[in-house]
């Protein structure tokens, strides 16, 4: 038997990267993205284990059919990983409404989207939940006034979603990632934001992507079986210290 995950936002960075380290322990994968031509690019050589479906996860009738295309082509679900995401900072005056919409519509409707549509079928695998945080919804930081909340918001839908599944043997845990070198980070990291998080993180570095898709697979494996409705931080320390004072450091 082989086990299935669905990985949203696929295409690139951290989903591509978990997608990959999911098909290197003998997974099926669907990798969800609503960047068509760059989903094409990246499934091209994932071979026959893996396949690319377009969907907006904001959209409620396209995630509903995502998921029955997916169950059709893999006939299982037993992970679902709700990585898609977009970033826009900005101070709290200059957000308008527009862009407080397109955050909350792909962080936060798509994670609730996604995974009640998939939870008929992990309910059948018992299968297992990660939604992807950001320490940005641990710790509040200037400029997020819409990313750090939807962030903040999946945190909780994380510790809901476990409350109510468990008793389906569905588990549901959040993985907060601190600064990675993705599109989606270099976007909107600045020079000033890049030498600040050296600062403030007591490993002194930015992750890899492969180091969060690591702590996403343990999540949705057996070894985590007994794991449920946790929020863990890859961040290299950022949000359990104040060590980052920059007067503090060498
Ligand atoms: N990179 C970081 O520093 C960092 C830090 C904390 C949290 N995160 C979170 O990690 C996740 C992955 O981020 P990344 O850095 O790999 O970003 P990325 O921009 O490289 O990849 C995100 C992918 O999601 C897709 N996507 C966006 N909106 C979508 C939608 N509505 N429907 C379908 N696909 C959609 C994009 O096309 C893209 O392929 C995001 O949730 C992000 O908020 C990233």
């Amino acid at each position: 038997m082989v086990k299935v995950a669905l990985v949203t936002g696929a295409a690139r960075g951290i989903g591509l990267e978990t997608a990959k380290q999911f098909l290197a322990s003998g997974w099926s994968v669907a990798l969800i993205d609503w960047d068509a031509d760059e989903l094409a690019a990246a499934t091209a050589d994932l071979g026959a284990q893996a396949a690319g479906f377009v969907c907006d996860v904001s959209d409620p009738e396209a995630v509903t059919a995502m998921v029955a295309e997916v169950l059709a082509r893999f006939g299982r679900l037993d992970a679902l990983v709700n990585n898609a995401g977009v970033a826009e900072f900005g101070p709290i005056e200059d957000c308008d409404y527009a862009m407080w919409k397109r955050v909350m519509a792909t962080n936060l409707d798509g994670v609730f989207l996604c995974t009640q549509a998939a939870v008929p079928a992990l309910k059948e695998t018992r299968g297992a939940v990660v939604n992807i945080g950001s320490i940005s919804g641990l710790r509040a930081s200037t400029l997020r006034v819409a990313y750090g909340t939807s962030k903040a918001a999946v945190i909780h839908m994380t510790k809901q979603q476990a409350a109510e599944l468990g008793e389906y043997g569905i588990r549901a845990n959040c993985v907060c990632p601190g600064p990675v070198r993705t599109k989606l980070a270099m976007a909107v990291h600045s020079p000033e934001i890049i030498a600040a998080y050296h600062d403030a993180i007591p490993l002194n570095r930015y992750g890899s992507e492969a180091e969060i898709a690591g702590v996403i697979t343990f999540l949705c494996s057996d070894a985590a079986s007994y794991v449920t409705g946790q929020v863990i931080a890859a961040d290299g320390g950022f949000d359990s210290t104040g060590v980052g004072l920059p007067a503090l450091r060498d």
